[in-house]
């Protein structure tokens, strides 16, 4: 892992829950479209949860839905916990999962309905792309899907805040960037994702939905 430090903002905390202020902006939007798009009762792996408060917002919204929270970084999985913890809902504790690294993924077994994932893909080397690509192959089912949201760069038609965030991030660390949209999708089709639906989100970010069929 970088050791560039993983928030791009500063989080405040109440009781060991830590608030990101975009979380705080994004969240309410995002689950509106999670709970269209998640089926019933569905499990869902979240990689690079954050603070957890887009798994604590998208559980309010659909109460059903059975949500792992994950991060390579103690301190956030310590706000998932205590946002769990806080909230009416059971979680299990978050797992310590960093996509770059194969003996980390391969601590996931089993399967589930869909991995999402937020903000993660453009702050990790692209090896944490592949990474998640990799286990979204292996433990999402048949029927499931994987959900990333963020920015993404769609080459002439890439929106202008969007290159000049690439550009920010690069220099930050090297290993980031904003990514390509037609490289997720052959990143993510060599592992059996040939449908992308796409959908605009505030601030020309997107929600990705990628699925087998
Ligand atoms: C910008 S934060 C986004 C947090 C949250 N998903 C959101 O949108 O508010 C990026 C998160 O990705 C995590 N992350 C960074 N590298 C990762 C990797 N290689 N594998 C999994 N998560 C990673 C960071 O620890 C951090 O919590």
């Amino acid at each position: 892992m970088s050791k560039t430090p993983i928030a791009l903002e500063t989080r405040q905390s109440d009781a060991g829950r830590l608030f990101s202020p975009s979380a705080g902006r994004n969240k309410a939007v995002i689950a509106a479209e999670l709970a269209e798009i998640l089926t019933q009762g569905a499990s869902v792996l979240e990689i690079g949860s954050g603070t957890g408060e887009h798994g604590i917002e998208a559980v309010s919204v659909r109460p059903d839905l059975r949500w792992q929270f994950s991060d390579p970084d103690a301190a956030s999985r310590a706000s998932q916990l205590a946002w769990a913890v806080h909230s009416e809902y059971d979680f299990p504790a978050p797992m310590a999962l960093d996509m770059s690294d194969p003996a980390s993924r391969a601590k996931v077994s089993g399967s589930y309905d869909a991995i999402y994932s937020a903000n993660m893909v453009h702050i990790a080397p692209i090896s944490a792309l592949y990474g998640l690509a990799e286990l979204a192959g292996r433990v999402i089912g048949e029927a499931g899907q994987m959900i990333l949201y963020g920015p993404f760069l769609r080459g002439d038609a890439s929106a202008p805040s969007n290159i000049e965030f690439d550009a920010s991030l690069k220099r930050r660390n090297s290993t980031w960037g904003v990514r390509d949209l037609d490289d997720v999708k052959h990143i993510f089709a060599k592992q059996g994702f040939n449908t992308m639906r796409l959908r605009d989100m505030p601030k020309n970010n997107f929600l990705l939905v990628l699925s087998r069929r």
